[in-house]
């Protein structure tokens, strides 16, 4: 029996932290998304003191793509987290919950000039993903620190098509030409650098993270020598991964943060760097295990083979038919009863790729029963959307013995409030 967290079983009831998925279903109605804040707060701890201890000066920031719910950024700004964000909504976000402008890092890409004049005003850190950026950027002043978005032609995702660094990538600077963006940000003034990365999706291998730490550490310390620059941080991304296959085992992330700070130590010291902040920026690690989507089966179909029709359809979980990506289910009310009986679960939408799990085996199910899809904390709301006229799922965030909502599902009039004339 394959329970992930932050599913557990307590009073016989299949639960996360002390609700029961059944009480959470009859209280506040299905689709909805749980978040466990324990959980998040554990991710945060583990990745935070693996790192810390090899290399204390060591920052974290939330991508906050992951998961943009303001409560669940909130949990991770009170650990102590800075903010990942990519465009001014997510800076937006990251000023109203009072993160300062000098714990953000603004990492645009293919920005247009409103969106760069909205990063140079609210944030000290702009990382730029183009070398044509810089005098777009300057028309709006220099930036505190200046760091550029480097591809160091490799990447490695779970999924082919969500690789975020490699000669198809539409992501960075190619490394043979990193010298000349910072050469070309020198002669224009800024003093203060960072370097930054972003290449793989999932990974569960530590050393993968080592390796792109050397290579990148190795262009940073050409840069300084040649240039006579310092880089104050150097930013190895995000990218860390979870199983969510009960087969994958999840990513060590001691060995992980010792590999890299060994690294990154050896190269600093190599290349005469100082004590640089080395910098993660992780989304699915920190909310990617502590998310469960609850959705309920309203009927049972036999055709050429057997589906389920749930309440969650792929507008609240694209991952599935964007991805092909896989979703471990827990039926809540039978989740002691052998997996045995192989079913399509698919929502009511009018397209064909909207199934959430093909020809899986679960136990017998049942118009009634609820399922536990799991992992569904990054990359789940957040991608959601109203294809098809559905309104986006209802959030819940437990912390022990408290359940509140977090965002409001949204109504049918919602999809149509800004449609013009107003109905
Ligand atoms: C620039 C950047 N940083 C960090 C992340 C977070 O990645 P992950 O959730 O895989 O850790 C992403 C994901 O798209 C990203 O584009």
């Amino acid at each position: 029996m394959y329970i992930p967290p932050p599913l557990s079983v307590r009073r016989n009831k299949l639960s996360i932290e002390n609700f029961s998925v059944e009480s959470l279903a009859q209280r506040f109605g299905t689709p909805i998304y749980v978040y466990s804040e324990n959980r998040i707060r554990e991710n945060f701890q583990r990745l935070k003191n693996a790192f810390q201890k090899y290399y204390p000066n060591f920052e974290i920031l939330y991508a906050v793509k992951a998961n943009n719910n303001p409560a669940i950024a909130k949990i991770l700004a009170d650990e102590g987290s800075g903010m990942d964000v990519c465009n001014p909504a997510e800076i937006w976000l990251s000023r109203h919950l009072g993160m300062p402008k000098s714990k953000t890092l603004y990492t645009g890409n293919y920005c247009t000039d409103e969106e760069l004049a909205y990063g140079a005003k609210y944030c000290d850190r702009i990382n730029l993903d183009d070398i044509a950026l810089l005098p777009r950027l300057l028309k709006f002043g220099k930036p505190k620190v200046l760091s550029f978005r480097i591809n160091p032609k490799i990447g490695k995702g779970s999924v082919k098509t969500n690789v975020f660094a490699g000669p198809e990538a539409k992501f960075g600077i190619p490394i043979e030409k990193a010298m000349q963006a910072y050469a070309a940000a020198k002669k224009a003034g800024i003093k203060r650098f960072g370097m930054h990365m972003m290449t793989g999706s999932c990974v569960l291998e530590p050393d993968y993270f080592e390796k792109i730490t050397g290579i990148l550490l190795d262009e940073a310390g050409r840069i300084a020598r040649r240039l006579k620059i310092k880089f104050e941080f150097i930013d190895i991304g995000g990218g860390f991964g979870i199983p969510y296959r009960p087969e994958e085992k999840p990513l060590d992330i001691e060995k992980t943060a010792q590999l890299v700070t060994k690294i990154f130590r050896e190269k600093c010291h190599q290349f005469k760097l100082g004590n640089v902040t080395l910098m993660v920026e992780p989304g699915r690690y920190f909310v990617g295990d502590a998310g469960v989507l609850i959705g309920t089966v309203h009927m049972i179909k036999e055709s050429y083979q057997r589906f389920a029709g749930v309440d969650v359809t792929i507008n609240h979980l694209v991952r599935p038919k964007m991805y092909g990506a896989y979703h471990h289910i827990v039926v809540a009310n039978k989740f002691r009863k052998p997996a045995k009986y192989p079913i399509n679960i698919c929502g009511s939408i009018c397209d064909s790729g909207d199934i959430l799990a093909k020809v899986r085996p679960l136990p017998k199910l049942a118009r009634g029963d609820l399922l536990a899809i799991c992992n569904a904390g990054a990359y789940g709301f957040s991608m959601s959307s109203q294809y098809n006229s559905r309104p986006r799922a209802r959030e819940v965030l437990i912390n022990d013995s408290r359940a509140t909502i977090i965002r409001e599902a949204e109504k049918i009039e919602d999809l149509f409030l800004r449609c013009k004339p107003t109905l």
